[in-house]
């Protein structure tokens, strides 16, 4: 089974927005999705509560509120991890996983944040061991702004204590197509291709990196 958690302690980055778009994502290429959420605020599980019954099925669980084991049937576990984690919590979540996707807005504040984060994962073994993939998305960036600039020019660079570079794997823009797909219980990949033609082409170098090796310990 694939394991991929969806992390940042800031608040609203994109955390539940990747998570449910990479689980359309997965459900649509035919596999069995188990989508996780690990925040009481449960956005995760009330997008899966509007999906449509046409849809390709996603399973849920709450998992901030039940322990569970993904089930021998489940091909990709996704799941989506809530603002402030830190700690203890976090260790317990990196056990889970074998990559991580962390999403960055593109402001001075968000930028700030994950600089200290990064440095609180800097620290951990099973990341500096590799035992632990991470990549870092920029999201809801604006084309030709500084502050998108600013922040992919930041996230080009993260590195490992030894070196080695967290992948900066895509770039994705604010778009209404993540609040309509949001709203209705849907990924961007299940929308008229045309309509999204821009947003699925962003997707697809981070895509790629998670259905490849390095992605995995
Ligand atoms: N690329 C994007 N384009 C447009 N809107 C976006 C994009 N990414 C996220 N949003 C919107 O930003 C808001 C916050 O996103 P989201 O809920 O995914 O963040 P989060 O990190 O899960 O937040 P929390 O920390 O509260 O769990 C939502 O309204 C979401 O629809
Ligand atoms: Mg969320």
């Amino acid at each position: 089974m694939r394991s991929i958690l969806i992390m940042n302690p800031k608040g609203g980055c994109g955390k539940t927005t990747l998570a449910t778009n990479l689980a359309g994502y997965y459900a649509v290429t035919g596999q069995s999705v188990l989508l996780a959420d690990f925040d009481p605020q449960s956005s995760s599980l009330d997008w899966l509560a509007v999906r449509p019954e046409t849809c390709p099925e996603i399973q849920g669980v709450a998992a901030y509120d039940e322990k569970f084991r993904a089930s021998k049937k489940i091909d990709v576990l996704i799941m989506d991890a809530p603002a402030g984690i830190h700690g203890k919590q976090l260790t317990d979540l990196l056990r889970r996983t074998e990559t991580i996707i962390m999403p960055v807005l593109p402001s001075p504040l968000d930028v700030r944040a994950a600089t200290h984060f990064v440095e609180e994962l800097r620290r951990i073994n099973k990341i500096v061991k590799s035992e632990v993939k991470l990549a870092t998305v920029a999201n809801r960036v604006r084309d030709h702004t500084l502050a998108g600039n600013d922040l992919t020019e930041y996230l080009s660079k993260l590195k490992l204590p030894n070196g080695k570079k967290f992948p900066f794997m895509a770039t994705l823009r604010a778009s209404q197509n993540y609040i309509r797909a949001a709203e209705k219980g849907l990924s961007i990949f299940e929308f008229a291709p045309s309509a999204t033609e821009t947003d699925r082409n962003q997707w697809k170098p981070l895509v790629r990196w998670l259905n490849s090796v390095r992605s995995r310990p």
